[in-house]
């Protein structure tokens, strides 16, 4: 190669940091099932304000648009198997020239180029090339087999998934919460264990800093809400002062609602954001409580015990287990035990995009097994009278409504109650459940055992 060719290949292979960490993420997305919400803030540490905005854009947009981004790079490939950098280098390409007004096509088309030559399959820099330069130039015609296909393509969301929620929510339903899933959602916060060992006036000179306009929640206490992403919430949460949590997973906290002297076990803790927001009404409401928390691995209780820590909850004794074995307490030393179960997340799909592509049919039934087996472990620790909450971020039967009956049927000492729990998210069979498009927070499901 001549030293003039060089020079061009080191040129053309420039690439944005925005992009190349967009591309690295989807990535690891697709090929390791990582998720967003981790990987995000990690790349996006190492970024400037305007990389970090532009890989937050493409990664999150493709990620809601995959199955429409794919159908049009299906058509113009002949739906050919293609390699996994190439098939994400044409994603991102194509989102960019489709969905971003302000980005010129040369910029998408010769970085996706060069992300594929970086990613050292160069010999497929022709063929992105020509696939994208297509794509400026035609506009595609969408043709779909029935309606199902129609929203599935649309909202980038597989069918299996549509078909599922069409049968248990009405196909109308299953239309509006797809596409609610892929709208920013709004910024759900609260003020940290920190925040509440300050006095009133303190708390409104903080509250007072933020610029957006945010109101109370009303169904959550502890609960605030904007619709605009503002540099002085962010710096409020760097500093400790405010926490992000969404509404429905607040709501959640909200209906342990511990009262004097009871001892308290979150099962599955990790990352602490229901165990924080437990102690922080503890301490406010100073019902002085024994709490407890733990979670199955070192690393997830690591995580747990640092969120402890920084939300000054350092009172709240921790532990790890496998909850689905058995778990070290003894048997009726509780009067409040949480299980917020490892769940399919279907609720959280606004949050968490890739969710809808990991998940197979198959999976709920190990869940709703895997559920059952903490949940029957969890009531053993209860005293009589004592109260066993039990929640999802997940909209499925199987996991939720099917889980507590079964357990009921075969828990004769427990019966369901409604204590504690919003009326306005109650079912005809006393559960709460939130949904997304319904409430603009996230699917919760939440249910209350009384043990007799
Ligand atoms: C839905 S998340 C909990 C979220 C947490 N309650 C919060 O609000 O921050 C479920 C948790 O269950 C944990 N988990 C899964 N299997 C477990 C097991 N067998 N024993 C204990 N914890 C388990 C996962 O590591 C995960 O942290």
């Amino acid at each position: 190669m001549s030293t003039t060719q060089k020079k061009q290949n080191q040129k053309t292979a420039k690439i944005s940091p925005a992009r190349l960490a967009a591309f690295e993420i989807l990535s690891k997305i697709e090929t390791e099932k990582a998720f967003s919400s981790v990987l995000l803030p990690f790349y996006e540490e190492k970024l400037s304000p305007e990389d970090r905005a532009l890989c937050h854009e493409i990664t999150l947009g493709v990620l809601r648009k995959q199955l429409y981004l794919d159908r049009i790079i299906g058509n113009y490939t002949n739906n050919k198997k293609l390699d996994a950098a190439v098939t994400i280098a044409l994603r991102i390409g194509l989102y960019q020239l489709l969905f971003l007004d302000k980005i010129p096509a040369y910029s998408a088309i010769n970085e996706s180029v060069n992300i594929v030559q970086k990613a050292k399959k160069t010999s497929a820099k022709g063929f992105v090339n020509a696939v994208l330069r297509r794509a400026t130039r035609e506009k595609f015609e969408f043709e779909f087999a029935d309606e199902i296909e129609r929203i599935s393509v649309e909202t980038s969301h597989p069918r299996w998934l549509l078909e599922k929620w069409s049968a248990q929510f009405g196909a109308q339903e299953a239309e509006k919460l797809a596409i609610e899933n892929n709208r920013i959602p709004q910024l759900a916060f609260r003020l940290t264990g920190k925040f509440f060992r300050r006095n009133a006036d303190e708390q409104s000179e903080i509250l007072s800093e933020i610029d957006a306009a945010y109101e109370k929640s009303e169904h959550v206490e502890s609960c605030y809400i904007t619709e605009k992403y503002d540099a002085k919430l962010f710096a409020l949460a760097d500093s400790g002062d405010i926490y992000f949590q969404d509404e429905g997973s607040q709501m959640v906290g909200q209906a342990v609602n511990l009262q004097k002297g009871e001892r308290f076990l979150d099962v599955c803790a990790s990352p602490g954001s229901k165990t924080t927001q437990i102690d922080a009404q503890s301490f406010n409401k100073k019902t002085r409580n024994s709490i407890f928390a733990g979670d199955l691995h070192f690393q997830r209780v690591k995580f747990l015990r640092e969120n402890c820590r920084s939300h000054r909850a350092g009172s709240v004794k921790i532990v790890q287990y496998d909850a689905e074995k058995s778990l070290p307490f003894a048997e009726e030393s509780f009067d409040a035990v949480l299980l917020d179960a490892p769940c399919s997340g279907t609720g959280t799909i606004r949050h968490n995009p890739e969710i809808r592509y990991f998940l197979e049919e198959k999976d709920f039934a190990d869940l709703k097994a895997k559920q059952l087996r903490i949940l029957n472990n969890a009531s053993n620790l209860l005293k009589t009278g004592g109260r066993l909450i039990y929640s999802t971020c997940s909209l499925e039967v199987e996991e939720n409504e099917a889980v507590c009956k079964t357990f009921l049927n075969e828990n004769r000492n427990f019966i369901q109650t409604a204590a504690g729990l919003p009326e306005k998210f109650l079912t005809s069979e006393n559960f709460a459940r939130t949904f997304p498009q319904k409430d603009k927070m996230d699917g919760f499901f939440i249910a209350v055992f009384e043990k007799k």
